[in-house]
């Protein structure tokens, strides 16, 4: 599945996003904007957007208010990462450099800040007092996620906990997105839901994806630092799936009780999940959510958006970036 597939009905209208998106950086400090720019033109998937844009124009819906939405999303998506490779300690993503790799932690901190307003000016420009409230809930999800994962889940080895925080970072983005192109484009209650929903399912694989991907992925095709998240303290679903099959050993039991700050023993229980079933275990947990997708979208009228979305749900569990 190539991106491409996906990608085609929308290509246009993606450069759209990136020009609002690029216009954000006008009236900034130089070296701000500077920054601005160099996080733009490292690119992305640009997947959320990609999102809202075929929602948006499988149900007919207003093309401004959807790149409004589009860029909005994709600028939320861009200050988080800004902060969340600070607070990972991340040094490479996209396949450059990250601004913590090059500045000191104040100038990150505030262009996150920046990109963060300059974000909700836009979610404003949508001029949807709904959309608004949506984007401004989402954020607070998203905050409150993260700093439930630093308080009270390091080295914590539990599902339910798991499930609600990618929920929280990465899934809330994509089912927010999916909600309100839909909430801008129609009024039927029922197709708005099922696109929540849609955004929802496919939120939650890519993150147990990009978690499966730490483990497993090509650090030059994906772009960014893997094999991180457990000397962060991240137990994954790769991870409990390890600890559930494997309880007695060591590094698993020592887990809870810090057992994560220690590097050699990290190093050496990634090699084992790595080399389990575990990662296999996951992606079929993906899967299950991706199937739940395209059956809400067999309820949607058959076009070219339709098939696009299904090749979108189809390729985050396929995808190697
Ligand atoms: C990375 O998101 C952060 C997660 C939620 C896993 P993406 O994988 O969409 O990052 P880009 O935008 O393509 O770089
Ligand atoms: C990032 O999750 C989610 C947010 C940015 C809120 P990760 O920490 O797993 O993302 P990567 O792996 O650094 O892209
Ligand atoms: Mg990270
Ligand atoms: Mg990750």
């Amino acid at each position: 599945m190539s991106a491409v597939t996906f990608l085609s009905p929308v290509t246009e209208e993606i450069k759209l996003v990136e020009d609002r998106m690029r216009a954000q950086a006008e009236e900034a400090h130089a070296d701000l904007r500077a920054a601005l720019e160099h996080l733009l033109k490292a690119g992305g998937k640009r997947i959320r957007p990609t999102l809202g844009l075929l929602v948006g124009n499988m149900l007919g819906g207003p093309l401004n208010k959807i790149v409004t939405l589009g860029a909005a999303v994709e600028l939320l998506h861009t200050a988080t990462l800004v902060h969340d490779d600070l607070i990972d300690g991340s040094l490479l993503r996209r396949g450059t450099p990250t601004l913590n790799a090059r500045w000191a932690p104040p100038a990150t901190v505030l262009t996150g800040d920046f990109i963060f307003a300059r974000a909700a000016k836009l979610a404003a420009e949508a001029d949807d007092l709904r959309l608004m409230n949506l984007f401004a809930e989402t954020l607070s999800v998203i905050v409150n996620g993260e700093l439930t994962q630093m308080f009270t889940s390091r080295g914590l080895i539990n599902r339910e906990n798991y499930y609600k925080r990618i929920y929280a970072k990465t899934a809330s983005l994509f089912e927010m997105t999916a909600h309100a192109a839909a909430m801008v484009s129609t009024v039927n209650e029922e197709t708005i839901e099922s696109m929540r929903n849609f955004g929802y399912q496919i939120g939650m694989a890519f993150q147990i994806v990009d978690d499966i991907l730490d483990y497993t992925g090509d650090q030059n095709a994906v772009g960014k630092s893997l094999g991180s998240d457990l000397h962060n303290g991240l137990v994954t679903l790769p991870g409990i799936y390890y600890a559930e099959a494997n309880p007695q050993d060591p590094d698993v039991i020592s887990l809870p009780n810090g057992g994560w700050t220690h590097h050699d023993n990290m190093t050496r229980l990634v090699e084992n999940i790595r080399a389990s079933n575990s990662p296999n275990n996951a992606m079929l947990e993906a899967e299950k959510h991706i199937d739940r997708a395209l059956e809400l979208l067999e309820t949607m009228e058959p076009s070219t958006e339709r098939d696009a979305l299904e090749n979108l749900a189809k390729y985050i569990v396929d995808r190697k970036v």
